[in-house]
């Protein structure tokens, strides 16, 4: 075979192929029970509503849903997401700023190609997304890991770390976090750390990159409307703000967008053009009309409700089955549990263990933890399956972890 590696480049020779990608294929196998896929239910998605709009665009604006469009994003849904986020986010965000992408996913490569040469340091929190964690790491940026606290990140580590960087002469960029109902944690960030997070962004001149795909995933709608975006407060224009429908309306839309200042924007313009051109138009029309229709306000109390249920299905489940020396936490939003085995446990080992003889799957919490920590940690996700399998799989899986702690 011709052997074409000589040929990559420095970026695609950093590429790693992701731990959940590698989970998801076990999910499929017939009897397993996966906490590892954490894609949104699909059960939550309106299908019906889609189907109807759907087939009233191709109806009525075809020529313009089937073409090229502008590469920010169609301007009925850039005036439906700056509505949004003030109704919903309390960001006040003209349209200028806003850009529409395939997703947040998209958003976290574009920001990344535009602040980060090779050696830029990136702060993050530790565990974080593995999605963000890939799409740095590709541009060969330094990856430094913050401690997170039930409150979000421990901020005298945060300084210390930037002030470490700044000493050894590497160039600090960006802050990324995410606030609600962390994807891999559950963890919220309390609003004095927000504010805090903001703060030393100002005093060592860097961007916040605040990634917020779960805020309306709430359980309980008083803990969202308490707690603003970083974004919320940002008069400076610090703050890049992502979010996306994907787990409030359908995730396969790919419909995310990006709140950041004009300078920021014409840059993401530039890098955005090269990517696709544009996204679907059809799909921006979509979601736009989703929101106008009220589909996505009316959908929001049944997605919560049903997470609310399934996560408390999970609490309830590890309660009663796992050994005492397990900790987890108890997330008030979004689609994920975070479990620590004691130290000097390694999940990644047990996982085999699990797979086979418990016939369920979780992913290890290894690769959240950029630092290389993390090996007792897992993460486990609520969304896939039934309340009666969350149950019977947590009970599965708490027999194979006693059986190696008793
Ligand atoms: C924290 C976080 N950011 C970004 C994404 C990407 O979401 P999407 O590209 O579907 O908008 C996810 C998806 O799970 C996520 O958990």
């Amino acid at each position: 075979m011709t052997e074409f590696a000589p040929l990559f480049s420095q970026d695609a020779a950093c590429m790693q192929y992701s731990a959940i990608r590698r989970m998801a294929k076990f999910a499929l196998h017939p009897g397993i029970i996966s906490f590892a896929a954490g894609a949104p239910s699909a059960e939550t998605f309106p299908a019906e509503d889609i189907r109807r709009i759907t087939a009233s665009i191709l109806e009525t604006d075809s020529r313009a849903a089937l073409q090229y469009g502008l590469t920010l994003g169609y301007t009925g849904l850039i005036e439906v997401v700056v509505e949004f986020c003030r109704s919903r986010r309390s960001i006040n965000a003209v349209a200028e700023e806003v850009c529409i992408t395939s997703g947040s996913q998209q958003a976290l490569d574009l920001v990344g190609r535009l602040f980060l040469d090779p050696g830029d340091a990136v702060f993050l929190e530790l565990p974080s997304y593995i999605g963000a964690i890939s799409a740095f790491r590709n541009l060969q940026a330094e990856l430094v890991g913050v401690r997170q606290e039930p409150d979000g990140m421990e901020i005298q580590d945060l300084v210390d770390r930037i002030e470490g960087c700044q000493k050894s002469g590497r160039r600090a960029k960006l802050i990324y976090v995410i606030p609600n109902f962390q994807n891999p944690s559950g963890l919220t960030t309390s609003q004095e750390k927000r504010r805090a997070i903001l703060e030393v962004a100002q005093r060592f001149g860097l961007l916040v990159v605040e990634d917020d795909p779960y805020s309306d995933v709430c359980f309980d709608p008083l803990t969202a409307s308490g707690l603003a975006p970083v974004k919320s407060a940002d008069v400076e224009g610090r703050v890049i703000y992502l979010s996306t429908f994907s787990k409030i309306l359908a995730a396969g839309l790919r419909v995310g967008w990006i709140v950041a200042a004009k300078s920021i924007m014409a840059k993401v313009d530039l890098a955005k053009q090269s990517t696709d051109l544009c996204g679907s138009m059809l799909d921006q029309r979509i979601v736009a009309e989703c929101c106008r229709q009220g589909v996505v306000e009316r959908h929001l109390p049944k997605i919560r409700k049903f997470y609310k249920r399934k996560c408390q299905t999970m609490l309830d489940s590890l309660d009663a089955a796992m050994p005492p020396v397990v900790q987890w936490t108890r997330p008030a939003g979004g689609l994920f549990v975070w479990a620590a085995l004691p130290d000097g446990f390694d999940s990644e080992v047990l996982l085999t263990e699990a797979i086979e003889q418990a016939k369920v799957t979780y992913v290890p919490g290894h690769p959240f933890h950029v630092n290389g920590a993390g090996r007792n940690t897992l993460r486990l996700a609520f969304s896939k399956e039934s309340e009666d399998n969350i149950r019977a799989g947590i009970h599965r899986l708490a027999q194979v972890f006693k059986h190696h702690l008793e």
